[in-house]
């Protein structure tokens, strides 16, 4: 079968590094994809906003599966167009992927279907949301309700902060994703990502990771999409998960399918983990950058048939299975990021992938010369397994240190967490 993925980054060359193992897989294209993509599928430049020319590109090639990368394209009906057109696509539809476009839609869902997850209130005015506050105590959780690219949420200390940042948001600097604000409660705890595939009816679990969101080590700095990632998440347990799989997500599965929006694709569970238990902080609509590298790193099942099965309505009875290995990520950014990154740096990555090292390219491309360099703001997604955490870790490391990138950084301290954890567990 010819299948199409849509995407550019670190998650689509992962994505694209497993569906072109499968045997199911005849040519395998990427629009737009990537210098490593282009390495294993054929990259062509179809625009995302063009629905037909996806479509008649489609026609054209036979494609008998699309793969849809990335939140922006299932937000704005992609998916719903494509199926109009009678492909089969591994993403929702755009009502369902409110889930991600909307915070106020999930909350609301939340608070029909019973879902532990912090108190709100949907706010849709600065004096009403100055008066919500109110109703809260610090710190403030503060959020713009659509798409802001992971940076639509404001934690502020003190009322005269979260009153500035109320101003911001209404003042149009998330443009039209602020037009409305959601007001938390905070929730405190440890953050973990659980994945389950669904068809709208059947769920299979898919793995666990935790993302390391801050850009400077020992997690301080601003927010970026994501400096590095390991999988499983030892402090998501097996009788946690079950938890997260019978409070969170079939409860989410049921009420979607109920209001007549079955949701289909993968379902990202950002959770915190309370003294109350797991918790929802949010849902995104599509795989985590960089935690699906982590999760392709250790899947061993076929994910073309996994896909397929979810998006024709048939995942009832499959089963993904994993390595019980960890899978750790390193992101390599370019200098500047999450700022302004700098642009042209250049890349050496002769030896990287020694020792089973795997390097998943995000903004990378080539010069006029040919010569591989730096595109954008997180660049290479370094990648290794191990018996557990701190061997990925240092094979992963071992692999940051024969990769030539002088203009870019990433964190020494990926996987900390559980180090630590692994440290005392030995010393016991
Ligand atoms: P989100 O984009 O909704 O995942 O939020 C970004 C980050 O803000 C999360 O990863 C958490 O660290 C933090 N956060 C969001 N909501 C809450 C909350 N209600 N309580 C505490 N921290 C939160
Ligand atoms: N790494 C966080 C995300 O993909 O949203």
């Amino acid at each position: 079968m010819n299948i199409l993925l849509l995407g550019s980054g670190g998650r689509e060359h992962a994505l694209a590094w497993k569906l072109a193992q499968s045997p199911l897989t005849d040519q395998l294209f990427a629009a737009p994809g990537n210098p490593g993509i282009a390495a294993i599928a054929k990259c062509v430049p179809l625009g995302v906003k063009d629905h037909d020319a996806v479509i008649r590109f489609c026609a054209e090639n036979v494609v008998g599966l699309v793969v849809i990368g990335p939140e922006a394209p299932l937000v704005d009906g992609l998916s719903d167009s494509l199926r109009l057109a009678g492909l089969a696509v591994f993403g929702p539809s755009q009502a369902a992927a409110q889930l991600e476009g909307s915070k106020g839609f999930t909350k609301d869902l939340c608070a029909r279907a019973g879902i532990p997850t912090a108190g709100y209130v949907r706010t849709a005015s600065l004096e009403e949301a100055r008066a919500a506050l109110t109703r809260f105590a610090p710190p403030y959780v503060l959020k713009a309700d659509g798409l802001a690219a992971g940076k639509g949420v404001v934690i502020a200390e003190t009322l005269a902060e979260a009153e500035a940042a109320l101003a911001d948001m209404f003042g149009g600097s998330f443009g039209e994703a602020g037009a409305e604000v959601v007001i938390e409660e905070f929730m405190v705890g440890e953050e973990a990502s659980f994945f389950a595939l669904t068809d709208g009816t059947a769920i299979i679990p898919f793995g666990s990771a935790q993302d390391h969101k801050r850009v400077g080590d020992g997690d301080v700095g601003p927010n970026t999409g994501g400096m590095g990632a390991y999988s499983p998440a030892p402090v998501l347990t097996a009788d946690l998960q079950a938890r997260v799989i019978a409070e969170i997500i079939a409860p989410t599965v049921a009420t979607m399918r109920a209001d007549g929006i079955p949701y289909q694709g993968v379902l990202y569970a950002g959770l915190m983990l309370t003294a109350a238990g797991p918790k929802l902080i949010e849902y995104n609509a599509r795989f985590g950058d960089p935690e699906c590298q982590v999760l392709m790193m250790r899947l061993e099942s076929d994910l073309v048939a996994i896909m397929l099965a979810c998006a024709l309505g048939n995942l009832t009875g499959i089963e993904a299975k994993f390595s019980d290995q960890t899978a750790l990520t390193v992101v390599m950014a370019a200098k500047g990021y999450p700022g302004t990154p700098e642009k042209g740096g250049a890349i050496d990555l002769d030896d990287a992938e020694a020792d089973g090292a795997k390097v998943f390219h995000a903004g990378t491309g080539l010069n006029k010369d040919g010569a591989l360099v730096a595109t954008g703001g997180r660049v290479l997604n370094v990648t290794a397994m191990g018996p557990d955490v701190t061997t990925a870790q240092a094979r992963a490391y071992a692999a940051v240190d024969r990769i030539g990138f002088a203009s870019g950084f990433c964190r020494r301290d990926i996987g900390w967490r559980e180090v630590a954890r692994e440290a005392a567990a030995a010393q016991e």
